[in-house]
This record gives structure tokens, sequence and C-alpha cells, in this order.
């Protein structure tokens, strides 16, 4: 199966949208290349992650953007904006699932800083993970974490994330290598949605 194929047609509109409890999980737009360029170019932010520039202008925020809804719009990647529910326009963080190779996607995120420390990205994360086993080609999902990154190895913990052993990660993007921790986390047997959950999945 091509990693093009991982994510069904329920996720490669840009209609799409999740929803938690707190939140709504959808498309990355150009409208929100600001705030994600100020959030995420936080350094405390930015230096936890394998791909945040920085500085994070509001340039490279929209050639994120747009390389996010290519992905998604393609099916090999389903990466969202995270915004309260009462203010679905501002973006708080991202989260997103790419594919790396036939049934494995890699999971990464991360969340503006006012908005840390409230349970919001084990939310997010639980849900997109639940929705991707259940009606997309995934048999497993990895995601890593510097050692030191307490805050997110919890929240992969908290997602039903296994340890899958520790070694050093080149990340260019943070100039060395650093130490990772690697998680797993299988898809669970039985797991699956109706056509009529995904179909008011797909209207929200
Ligand atoms: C990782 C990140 C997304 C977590 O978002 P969040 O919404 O604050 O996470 P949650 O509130 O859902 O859960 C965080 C958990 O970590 C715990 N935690 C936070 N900081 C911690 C620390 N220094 N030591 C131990 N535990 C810590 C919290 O107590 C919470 O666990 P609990 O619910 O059992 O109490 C956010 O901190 C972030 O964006 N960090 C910078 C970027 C980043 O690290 N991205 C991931 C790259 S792998």
């Amino acid at each position: 199966m091509p990693p093009d194929e991982m994510f069904p047609d329920l996720l490669r509109d840009d209609v799409f949208r999740l929803e938690t409890s707190r939140l709504w999980l959808r498309w990355p737009r150009l409208s929100d290349a600001g705030a994600l360029a100020r959030l995420g170019g936080d350094p405390a932010v930015a230096l936890m992650t394998a791909s945040l520039p920085q500085p994070y202008r509001v340039e490279d925020a929209a050639k994120w953007i747009f390389a996010s809804r290519t992905g998604n719009a393609r099916g090999h990647a389903a990466v969202l904006a995270l915004a309260h529910k009462a203010r679905p326009a501002e973006p708080i963080g991202v989260i997103g699932l790419h594919a790396t190779r036939a049934h494995v996607a890699l999971l990464g995120f991360w969340l503006g800083g006012p908005f840390q420390g409230a349970g919001l990205m084990s939310e997010a994360a639980g849900a997109l993970l639940d929705l991707a086993f259940a009606v997309g080609e995934i048999g497993e999902v990895h995601a890593q974490a510097r050692v030191e990154n307490a805050a997110s190895i919890r929240v992969l913990e908290k997602c039903g994330f296994q340890p899958d052993g520790r070694s050093p990660v080149d990340l260019p993007m943070r100039g060395g290598v650093f130490l990772c921790d690697r998680f797993k986390r299988a898809r669970d047997p039985g797991a699956g949605v109706t056509k009529t959950d995904a179909g008011a999945l797909a209207a929200g």
C-alpha cells in the first residue's frame, strides 16, 4: 500500500474537522501564518521540536501551511491546527501524522506556551490517533522526543505509546545530534468506525 493512500478521503478535504471536548482540529490555512509564527517562534517551543526553524518567520509558517495542505490533500499526511472551539479561527498549536512507509505514520505536535499544561495536547492527540487508526490504513504510529522533554513524553504515555528505545538523532534544524526516546503505538485489534460515524465526522 503506497503511503499516499494512508489517509482516506474523509481527511483529504479541507472541510474536515475533528471535534474534541474543548478543541477543533482542522486543516491549517494561510490566515493562521501570523499566529503560528508567533507561537512557534517561542524558543521554548521551537527548541524541543525537530522541524520548527528558529527564528520562525511568517513566511516560514506560510510555506509549512502550504506543504501541510498538499500532504493532507494527497493522503500521505494528516496535519491539523488546534483551535479552541470558541475561537476556531485562532490556532494555538499543531499536530500531524506523516506516513513514513506502508502502514506506519510518525506523530508530531507542538502547542503555544500560553496554552500548555491544561491537557490540550493529550486531548488532541488521543482524538487524532483514535480517528486515524479507525479510518486510516495505519498499523503503527511512531513518535520521538528529546529525553529531557518530559511534557512530550508524558503526552505520548497518556496516549498509549510504549517505549521503543533511546538513540542519538540528527536534528539538523536544531543544529546537532540529540539523545531521543522513541515510542510506538500499535493499532488496537478491532479498531474501526461505522460509515455513519465517519459521515458525522466529515460533516462536523
Ligand atoms: C509537549 C506539549 C505539546 C505538551 O502539550 P500540553 O497540552 O501542555 O500537554 P498536556 O497538558 O496534555 O500533558 C502534559 C503532561 O506532561 C506533564 N509535564 C509537563 N511538564 C513536565 C515536566 N517538566 N516534568 C514532568 N512532567 C511534565 C504534565 O503534568 C502533563 O501530565 P499529567 O496530565 O499526567 O499531569 C507542549 O509542552 C509543547 O508544545 N512543548 C514544546 C514543543 C514540543 O515539545 N513538541 C513535541 C516535540 S517531540
